[in-house]
Formats: C-alpha cells, structure tokens, sequence
C-alpha cells in the first residue's frame, strides 16, 4: 500500500480564522481584498496586556544576575545545525524532532537555536574566553525555536532566561546556580520545587545503561510504545515518561546514583550539603536524567509547587555539561554549569496564582501614574511639553495624552491609570505662569506657581 507522505506543519497554509465569527477587520479586509495575516502556528505575539509580567520577570533576572556577579551575553539566533546536534546529541525529541534546521542561501546548514547552552559554549571556544578570569559568569534572555506539538506552555517561539558558568568544577557553582533559579521564581510570587540528581560521569552513564536496558527489555511488554522505541534509541528517557502506563515500571527500575562513581557520589553530596546549609529545600529524584546528552554529575529541574499537582511542566532545568566544550574543540577541559528558566512557562504560573488569588482574571498594567499631566488649548500643550521633559529628566514621571484635546477625557485616562492627583495647565495658566493641582478623588484644586511644580509634586509623591 502506498504510504501517504504527511506534509509538515509549518508547510502547512492556515485557513484564516474559518469558522470564528466575522470581524469587522476580517469584513473591511475582504471588502479590499487584502489577504489578513495570523501568527505562525506556535508563535505567540507578545502583547502590551503582558507588560507587566514581562517586566517583572526581567527585572528580578537582572537584579538577581546582579547580585551574583553574571554579566549579559548573547549568542546569535542562527548557527551552525551540526553544533546543536553535536551537542544535544541525535536521539534527543529537540535534534531528531524539533530543530527548525535550513539551507541558507550559500548552501550552509544553519539552525535557528533550540537552546542557549550549545551556542554559549561555542562562543566561549570561539571568543577565547578561556583567557578570562575563570570561571566566567554569563546570563541572557532571548527567543529560542522548537518545532513542537504547540499548547498550553509550549510554544515554537519561546523565551528562556539561562544562566551559564565556564571554566570551573565546584559543586558550590551548582549550588549557586540552583539559588538562583530558586530565587528568581521566588521573587516572582511562585513557591519553587527543586528536584535534583545526579547521572554521574559519562563512564557511569555507560554502566548504568547497559543494566538499565536489560531491566527495560524483561518489562517491555508493560511499557507504552514510546518506551518501547526509546528502548535502544535513548534508554534513559523512557525515566522521564510521563505516560501512566510507564510508572510502575520506572519507579522499580535500577537507580543511576547506585552506579555513581565514588568522586561523582561525593561531588553530588556536596552540593546537597551547600543546599542545606542555605536552607534551599529539594526533592532527590532517581529518576530525574534532563532530555539532552551534554549533561553530566547534577541535573536539576524546578516546577511551581502550587502546580505541580496540575501539571507535569517544568518552569526550568539544567546542569553540569563538563565535557561539552572540549567536544566541540576546546584545548583544554572546560567543565561548565547552567539552568535555563522558560519565561512563558514562569508567566503562565504568575496568572495562574493572580487568578486563584482573585477568583478570577486580574488585569495587571504597568502604565500607572500617581500624577497626570492635563492640558487644554494649542499653548498649554506647547508649554506642558516643556514642563513634562523637565520632570522626566528629574526622574519624576507623570502620565499625560497630549494627543488628546478634551480635558474629560484626559482626566478620564488618570483615572484609569490610577492617577491620585492631576495637573491641569490651560491659556490662563500659561500666561499667568500658574498652574491647577486636581485632588482626583475629592475634586478640590489648588492653584500653584510653576516654579514650585517639582517640589509640590515631590511631596505629593512622598504621601
Ligand atoms: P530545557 O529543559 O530544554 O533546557 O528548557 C528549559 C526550559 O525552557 C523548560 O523548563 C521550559 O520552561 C522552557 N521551554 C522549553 N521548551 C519550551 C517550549 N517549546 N515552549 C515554552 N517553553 C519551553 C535547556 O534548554 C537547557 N539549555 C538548559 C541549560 C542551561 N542546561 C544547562 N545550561
């Protein structure tokens, strides 16, 4: 029977919005004739609404980076697609399944990058880093691309924010690391659950395989048929399936740490023993091996612990890849350390929280201002330009619409931007060198020089 060649997704046109009611931009565009764009299946507008997680997020990245002395750096978007697979190794779901890989127009494979890790690596190789004071201490946060099956918290466009230290072997950097992690998803409102492990050196990895697949061919009849192929092809993640049907098996399977080398056991002990004595708590998970090959010694995940009942998704992982770089051509061993949170994944938990914190949808903006700037007729406006640069390069911020003319309106908007005060300028005003200070909620006004404008509004700020 011939086989019917399945066409691959991203090929795929998409009908534009078929069945969803009609919209008067869906209307007005037929009426042009004009074809109406929607997203790539699987990538994801970032939108004005999510300002506010957004920024968040990335403030507490930088404050924490900050505190522990990492500085930024960014590989490109486009590599080489032999590094990515070199590195995550073939058999992993991100190279064999998820790479969105092409020819560029030289004939060059290049890949759009799955991860940060690999990308790092080769620029710590190629910038000769090595000649820096080690280890060196790296953060970013930037779009990565997987050709996945898209759903809630999996997207074919996603943001991580990853953290990475080069050129040092210390089971203290591990624990720092998995403080930060911690940490970042803590300041964010979420309470963090770390699990962790550890799959030894490749040699242990080596041992433990040969009795872990002998253990998985005297059950195969009870595993579901994705084990069953991972069987040969990367047995240890038939560990991290999550099919029902698997679990009996895996939880009497051998565990790796029985098969650690003693240096391994005791650089594992150590960073458990740095956990402790920093009161970070964890779960010991045997069974925990991370889907990439480069890992080696401590692997890491960290969930939401409000969700982890819910959902299996992890909000980040990582570990020790000490082999990595002197596979991909460094002169010297270069043993490395990192974790990678997803950004989406730690936003989907913050809303999840406000909503079971408000029984309900919470709106959260980030355009809020105490004070708003109104103004009234063509020479107020001029002159409220003025006014409003000065204020902003004293550091003080006030909200205004000057593209707005009626004064209803403007105070209509302080009132939605949470404004307690506004400060009305009109042609009087102008003229008279004057200004209106509005109590938002008691209506009452008070009239001041301009002059006075920056101090007023400091002691307005200060209440
Ligand atoms: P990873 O576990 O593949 O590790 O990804 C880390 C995190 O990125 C995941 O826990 C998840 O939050 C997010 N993520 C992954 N895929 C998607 C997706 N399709 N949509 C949305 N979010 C996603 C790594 O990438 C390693 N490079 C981490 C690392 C850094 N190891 C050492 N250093």
């Amino acid at each position: 029977m011939p086989v019917k060649k399945k066409k691959p997704m991203a090929e795929k046109v998409k009908p534009v919005a078929k069945k969803k009611a009609v919209s008067s931009v869906d209307t007005a565009a037929a009426q042009k004739k004009v074809k109406l764009y929607q997203p790539v299946r699987g990538m994801k507008d970032i939108l004005p609404k999510d300002d506010w997680y957004w920024s968040k997020i990335v403030d507490v990245a930088k404050n924490i980076t900050r505190a522990y002395g990492y500085r930024y750096s960014e590989p490109p978007v486009l590599e080489s697609a032999s590094l990515f697979v070199k590195s995550l190794g073939k058999g992993t779901d991100v190279v064999d399944k998820e790479m969105y890989v092409f020819d560029d127009r030289e004939g060059e494979k290049l890949a759009l990058r799955p991860e940060f890790t690999a990308g790092v690596a080769r620029s710590y190789i190629s910038n000769g880093l090595l000649n820096n004071a080690q280890p060196v201490k790296m953060w970013m946060l930037g779009p990565l691309f997987r050709h996945d099956r898209p759903q809630a918290g999996r997207y074919r466009q996603f943001h991580q924010f990853d953290c990475e230290v080069i050129g040092e072997k210390d089971p203290v950097i591990d624990a720092e690391l998995i403080v930060m992690a911690y940490n970042v998803i803590r300041d964010l409102g979420i309470t963090p659950e770390v699990h962790i492990n550890s799959i030894g050196t490749i040699e242990d990895r080596q041992n433990y395989t040969i009795e872990l697949v002998g253990y998985l061919k005297s059950k195969r009849s009870y595993l579901s048929e994705e084990s069953k192929k991972r069987i040969l092809k990367n047995p240890l993640r038939v560990l991290d399936s999550k099919e029902e049907q698997d679990q009996e098996v895996i939880a009497e399977a051998p565990q790796i740490i029985d098969w650690l080398s003693a240096e391994s056991k005791d650089f594992f002990m150590k960073v458990i023993e740095y956990l402790d004595e920093l009161q970070i708590p964890y779960v010991l998970k045997p069974t925990l091996v991370r889907g990439l090959d480069y890992y080696s010694d401590t692997v890491f995940e960290i969930y939401s612990e409000q969700m982890i009942e819910g959902s299996q998704t992890a909000l980040g992982g990582g570990g020790r890849y000490d082999g990595l770089l002197e596979q991909l051509g460094a002169r010297e061993a270069t043993p490395a350390s990192g974790f990678a949170l997803g950004v989406e994944r730690i936003m989907l938990a913050m809303k999840e929280l406000d909503q079971q914190a408000q029984g309900g949808p919470i709106k959260r903006d980030t355009i809020q201002n105490k004070i708003f700037f109104a103004q009234l007729g063509a020479q107020a406006r001029r002159r409220s330009l003025f006014l409003i640069e000065q204020l902003r390069r004293v550091g003080i911020m006030v909200g205004s619409s000057l593209s707005k003319s009626s004064l209803k309106g403007q105070l209509e908007i302080a009132n939605k931007q949470g404004s307690t005060h506004s400060i009305i300028l009109g042609q009087k005003e102008v003229q008279d060198g004057t200004l209106i200070i509005r109590d938002m909620s008691s209506g009452v006004q008070e009239i001041i020089d301009q002059k006075r404008l920056e101090k007023h509004l400091r002691k307005l700020l200060e209440e």
